[in-house]
């Protein structure tokens, strides 16, 4: 699609399935619990925000739910996320982390539902199987309507393929790890050459990005934040940013980013930042006994 037709942040992205999706979310990971994130979530959508992004891991489904009834939008325009996690893995387990975490959110249907982080090598020799019975149980809770979407969140090229063996329903999305200074482009292009949305998890790498004098010079350039420069990279590299703030005036200035357009040059000058702000995080390379079932 032709992210120059975006004009605002409730504007959308389409999904494989014809979902429409909007195209920057907020996120919520490692927002504080005790309040916190049901303050942020009424006021993410006071300030404008229509998708909300969440993980069971996250414990907060519960505030976020909350907070979207105190802001009392209506359901149908807010686009809800929430993301399955590792120690369920499973058919009959997927199913179940399904109505715990509508549950816990207090609705009826999810919006988009992800695979947390794939099973890998290092954790089981089944992880093909484990895989394809987690999304069996993808497939029926989507058919059953309580997912409006599905997909999967830091899979690689080699855990999509393996899953295409078994899947009825190909995944539409992947939440992936992306900012200035860690873009993972051959990635980002081969999911989106395959028709799946990429989303940005810490699309400012959070915070630490956003300190980098390469960076700040080129937000100077258009009069904007550095913060502002990572979201709008994203849009422009067609990815789905999730940026996250506790703070109302931020949360409503990292979505003000459709008045202008990043020059090519400065489009390949981010591409070409040093690795920076990246989080460790990778499937493969994290520690079997925090990925095993
Ligand atoms: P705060 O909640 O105090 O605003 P990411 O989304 O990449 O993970 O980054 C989130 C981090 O970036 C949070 O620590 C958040 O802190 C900070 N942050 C969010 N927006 C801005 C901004 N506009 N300027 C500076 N820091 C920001």
């Amino acid at each position: 699609m032709d992210i120059h037709t975006l004009t605002n942040l409730r504007d959308p992205f389409t999904l494989a399935n014809g979902v429409k999706i909007p195209c920057i979310g907020y996120g919520t990971w490692q927002t504080p619990k005790g309040g916190v994130t049901r303050r942020c979530v009424k006021e993410a959508l006071d300030a404008g925000y229509r998708h909300i992004d969440t993980a069971f891991i996250y414990g907060n489904e519960d505030e976020v739910g909350a907070g979207l009834r105190d802001a009392g939008v209506p359901r149908e325009e807010v686009f809800v996320t929430t993301k399955h996690w590792v120690t369920e893995r499973g058919y009959r387990k997927t199913l179940e982390a399904v109505d715990t975490s509508l549950k816990l959110l207090g609705l009826d249907y999810a919006d988009l539902y992800l695979v947390h982080w794939p099973c890998v090598a290092k954790a089981s020799d089944r992880w093909q199987e484990m895989n394809a019975e987690t999304w069996r149980g993808f497939e029926e809770a989507y058919k059953a309507g309580k997912l409006r979407a599905v997909g999967v969140s830091n899979f690689q090229e080699k855990h999509i393929r393996a899953l295409w063996e078994t899947a009825e329903v190909r995944p539409m999305v992947n939440q992936l790890e992306f900012h200035p200074g860690y873009t993972q482009p051959e990635t980002v292009m081969w999911m989106q050459a395959q028709g799946m949305l990429v989303e940005a998890w810490s699309p400012l790498g959070s915070g630490a990005v956003l300190k980098n004098e390469a960076l700040a010079a080129i937000a100077a350039k258009y009069g904007k934040t550095a913060a502002q420069i990572c979201v709008r990279y994203a849009l422009q590299k067609g990815v789905l940013p999730l940026p996250k703030s506790t703070d109302p005036a931020r949360m409503a200035a990292n979505a003000d980013v459709f008045g202008f357009s990043i020059a090519e040059e400065d489009m390949r000058a981010i591409d070409a930042l040093p690795r920076l702000g990246f989080s460790g995080f990778l499937p493969e390379d994290a520690p079997a006994d925090a990925l095993a079932n």
